[in-house]
C-alpha cells in the first residue's frame, strides 16, 4: 500500500539482495521473552539495510533454509537493524542458538512498508498483540524520532502473560512518555506474578478510547485471531476500512512474488503486502 515496491529500497534504487543473501554479522543477542530473542544485525559492508517500517527480510542459515522476519527497528536508528524472532521451528530454533559474531544471510528488505505519507499528519492508533509488536516497534520508533510529522499517537498492546510482554523497558518508556498514550494488557496474570497492570484482551482497551474517526488511522499487527475482534471494535467507534491498516502473515518461500506460496486470491502477501489497507483486502476470501 505504500510507494515502495518489494524489491526497491527506500532511496529508490533496486535492491541487489533480491535472490542472493548477503552476509550479515550478529552484533548482539538478548532475551525478550522465554520464546523470543532480539538480534542486532549489521551488514558486513557496513551499509544501512535501506528498509522502511513494516518491511521484512528473508533470514537464512546455511543448511536450515530461510524465514521471513520483520525488521523490528526504525531506519532512523542507524545502520544496525534489529530482528525479534520467536522460536517456532527448525530455522528459528537454530537462530536462537547463535550469538554475537555469528553470520546469517539476509535478502531484502521486501514488501510494502507502512505508507508513511498516508500516516503523516494523522492521529495514530497503533495496536499490536504478541509478536506483532516487533514489526510495529519499527513504526513506533520512527514516530518517536519524527514526532513532529504525526498527530496524537496511542499505542495499545496485548500479550498473553506478563513474562511475554516484548520490549518491556521500551514499553515502560512509552507508558511514561508524554508523546504517547499507551495501554498494555495481558490475557492472564498467573497467581503470584509480580504484575499490577490491566488484565484482559487488547480489544478491551478500545471502547474507553476517545478519538476523532475523521483524522485517525489505526494500524494493527498481531496474531490472526486478533484482527476481526479489533476491527469490529474500531468500526463500532466509527473508523472506516480505508482508515484501518493491517500487516498480514502468510507462509512464504521466495518473498518476491515468484513462488505463489503466499497468495490471498489475486494478491501476493510478500509483494503486494504484508501491509494492506483494510478496504483493499477485507472482501478477499481467507484474508483475515
Ligand atoms: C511477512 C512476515 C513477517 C514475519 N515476521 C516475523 C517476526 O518479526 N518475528 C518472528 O518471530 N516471526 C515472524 N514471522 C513468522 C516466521 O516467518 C515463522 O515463524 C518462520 O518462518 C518459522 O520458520 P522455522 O523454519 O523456524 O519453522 P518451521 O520449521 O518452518 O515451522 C514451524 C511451525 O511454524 C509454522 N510457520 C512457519 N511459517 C509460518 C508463517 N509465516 N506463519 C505462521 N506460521 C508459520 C509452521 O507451519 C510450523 O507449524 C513472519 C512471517 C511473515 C510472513
Ligand atoms: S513468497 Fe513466493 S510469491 Fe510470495
Amino acid at each position: 500500500m505504500s510507494a515502495i515496491p518489494s524489491n526497491q529500497k527506500s532511496d529508490g534504487t533496486q535492491s541487489s539482495f533480491l535472490y542472493l543473501p548477503t552476509a550479515c554479522e550478529i552484533v548482539a543477542v538478548s532475551d525478550l521473552t522465554p520464546d523470543e530473542k532480539l538480534f542486532r544485525v549489521r551488514k558486513n559492508d557496513g551499509k544501512a539495510l535501506g528498509h522502511l517500517p513494516g518491511q521484512f527480510v528473508q533470514v537464512s542459515l546455511l543448511g536450515w533454509g530461510e524465514a521471513p522476519i520483520s525488521v523490528a527497528s526504525s531506519p532512523t536508528r542507524g545502520t544496525i537493524f534489529e530482528l525479534g524472532v520467536r522460536r517456532a521451528g527448525s530455522l528459528t530454533g537454530e537462530l536462537h542458538r547463535l550469538g554475537a559474531g555469528d553470520t546469517i544471510g539476509i535478502r531484502g528488505p521486501f514488501g510494502h512498508s507502512f505508507d508513511l505519507s498516508f500516516l503523516q499528519g494523522q492521529d495514530l492508533l497503533l495496536i499490536s498483540g504478541g509478536c506483532g509488536l516487533a514489526p510495529l516497534r519499527s513504526l513506533i520508533q520512527y514516530c518517536e524520532d519524527r514526532a513532529e510529522e504525526f498527530g496524537a499517537i496511542t499505542i495499545l498492546y496485548g500479550a498473553k502473560s506478563p513474562e511475554y510482554v516484548l520490549f518491556q523497558d521500551e514499553v515502560a518508556s512509552w507508558e511514561a512518555s508524554e508523546r504517547f498514550a499507551c495501554g498494555v494488557t495481558v490475557d492472564r496474570a498467573p497467581d503470584g506474578a509480580c504484575y499490577d497492570g490491566a488484565v484482559g484482551l487488547v480489544t478491551s482497551l478500545i471502547p474507553p478510547l476517545a478519538f476523532d474517526a475523521a483524522r485517525t488511522v489505526a494500524v494493527i499487527v498481531g496474531p490472526p485471531v486478533m484482527y476481526r475482534a479489533v476491527i469490529g471494535e474500531l468500526k463500532r467507534k466509527g473508523l472506516g476500512s480505508e482508515r484501518i491498516v493491517v500487516s498480514l502473515e502468510r507462509h512464504m518461500q521466495c518473498g518476491v512474488g515468484k513462488c505463489g506460496h503466499c497468495t490471498i486470491e489475486h494478491l501476493y502477501c510478500c509483494k503486494d503486502g504484508p501491509v494492506f489497507r483494510l478496504d483493499e483486502i477485507e472482501n478477499l476470501r481467507g484474508a483475515l
